[in-house]
């Protein structure tokens, strides 16, 4: 079977983690300050605070960022279900925007008319890699006194505006789950240029510790800490980073090749009619997390019909991005109508695309489509020509 997305993880990182566990260190300790470095000199941020995953790294952005009970956060419905969760957590109320049809990110048109009185923030996806418009959206949002607070999952090594996305931002959250091009294992980073906030946020993650554990540990005097606040614990390992220093050093040959890969996949789809894919925006370039594309509402066989043939021919392609409110964890939830939404989640699929994915294998992914093209549909009717 061609999976959606196999991690290029092999010997590197395995004697990384053998190292790290051998060195009897194997929480939160060097590796990690070491990860941290390395991943905000590579973005080109300030300061990056590593934490277990991206969805505590948006649950923390949100806690600094001062937001609470009874307060509204826009985010897209149309994004892994994380990005809302993390509003719920803070027991403020998402209120779902939506987005932008060729770039599937929030713009400030989709957002404006959700804005309300009790708006504090914006949590703004790149989706799927695609770097959203970070400058339009403050430009909407900072004047009125509403944080963008940028929802990185997918997006490392992105650009936006010729920096390294998340760059810019005030706080951008970073996930290295194995579907995203840098993985270690489970992980997150969050970026911020305020240096108070980064110290808090290494407060937070560790049960709101005045010291850090590692600090503690390599002192030669007794230290007896202090807990200053509610805090979690959403550290990452030292084996984690071990894996994550390693692959961050093979990171721009990874987007060299995703890149390489999602062009040869556009020029052959270029020719099924109606069919439109992923693509960079005028303003930045994408790392090609994942590879969607759009079915055409005349396509003669349904997007789910699709996914079983591509199945059949063992290819393991996935439903577009997922839309929030439309899942039984928010149903009730009010919100305005979200036709573009609607329309990408219903009409959208994700081919697989990864580092070690060869050309025949994507011939045989783009066959099933072209064929689909051809098909007629269930009723014996032929369309989409
Ligand atoms: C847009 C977005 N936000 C947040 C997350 C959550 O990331 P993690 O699995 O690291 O918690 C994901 C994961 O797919 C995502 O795609």
């Amino acid at each position: 079977m061609i999976p959606v997305m196999r991690p290029w993880v092999g010997a590197e990182e395995a004697a990384a983690a053998a190292e790290a566990i051998s060195s009897g260190w194997i929480a939160q300790g060097p590796r990690v300050a070491k990860f941290e470095e390395a991943f905000a000199s590579a973005i080109g941020a300030e300061h990056a605070v590593a934490l277990s995953s991206c969805t505590t790294a948006l649950h923390l952005a949100l806690v600094v960022a001062g937001i609470g009970p009874g307060d509204e956060v826009v985010v897209p419905s149309l994004s892994f279900i994380a990005t809302a969760n993390a509003a719920r957590y803070v027991d403020a109320v998402p209120v779902f925007a939506d987005v932008d049809e060729a770039t599937q990110n929030l713009t400030p048109a989709t957002v404006e008319p959700c804005l309300t009185p009790r708006t504090r923030a914006v949590i703004l996806v790149d989706q799927a890699g695609v770097p959203a418009d970070l400058d339009a959206m403050r430009a909407l949002c900072e004047p009125r006194g509403i944080m963008v607070i940028e929802d990185a999952a997918c997006a490392v090594g992105s650009v936006y505006k010729g920096r390294p996305t998340g760059a810019a931002a005030y706080l951008a959250a970073f996930s290295f789950h194995p579907r995203k091009l840098l993985t270690t294992g489970e992980g997150g980073m969050l970026v911020t240029a305020d240096t108070d906030v980064a110290a808090r946020l290494r407060r937070l993650r560790e049960h709101g510790m005045d010291v850090s554990a590692a600090a503690r540990h390599t002192s030669r005097q007794p230290v007896i800490e202090h807990y200053v606040e509610l805090g979690y614990n959403y550290r990452m390992t030292d084996i984690q980073a071990a894996v994550g220093l390693v692959q961050l050093g093979k990171l721009g040959q990874l987007i060299a090749r995703r890149r390489m890969l999602a062009q040869r996949y556009q020029k052959m789809l270029a020719g099924i009619p109606g069919v439109r894919t992923i693509a960079d925006p005028d303003y930045g370039t994408t790392n090609y997390q994942s590879f969607w594309v759009l079915l055409p509402d005349d396509f003669p066989v349904s997007r789910d019909e699709l996914l079983q043939r591509l199945a059949e021919a063992g290819v393991s392609a996935r439903r577009g991005i997922m839309a929030a409110h439309l899942e039984p964890a928010y149903q009730g939830m009010r919100h305005d109508p979200l036709p573009v939404t609607e329309h990408l989640t219903a009409r959208t699929l994700i081919l697989p695309l990864y580092h070690d994915l060869t050309e025949p294998e994507q011939d045989l992914v783009v066959s099933v489509l072209v064929a689909g093209a051809r098909t007629p549909d269930t009723t014996g009717a032929l369309s989409g020509s």
